[in-house]
């Protein structure tokens, strides 16, 4: 029988498509097939199933500042992430559980603590 929740941390990215003329854009037509493929990648490479879970999403309503992804359960928001940024959020914020500050697209929430909490630590 499944454990619930199944995951210790779960990786939305949008890959929502606009048509080309739409004002806000979308994550789509910023790389986002290749930034959900790097996060998949990743995720087999390193063997961090099925602590971590990344899967695609549809729209966020943070178009502008695509590509858009968050992390659950410390809801997480990052913006404008590109391909070359998958790597860092991985080490640092999945497995290590301390968030790319650079790429977020909020400061940090009142319900944050600071606190880092490593994948599978205590
Ligand atoms: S298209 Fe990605 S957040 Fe809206």
């Amino acid at each position: 029988m499944p454990q619930y929740p199944p995951y210790e941390r779960h990786v939305f990215i949008c890959t929502n498509e606009r048509p080309a003329d739409n004002p806000r854009g979308s994550c789509k037509a910023r790389g986002a097939e290749q930034v959900l493929q790097r996060f998949k990648d990743l995720v087999d490479q390193m063997k961090l199933k099925p602590k971590i879970r990344a899967q695609k999403c549809g729209c966020l309503d943070t178009c502008e500042t695509g590509v858009s992804v968050v992390v659950y359960p410390e809801a997480v928001w990052y913006q404008r992430v590109a391909v070359a940024d998958v790597d860092e959020i991985v080490q640092s914020h999945l497995v290590n559980g301390k968030p790319v500050e650079r790429l977020r697209m909020h400061p940090m929430l009142p319900k944050d603590s600071g606190k880092v909490n490593p994948v599978g630590g205590a």
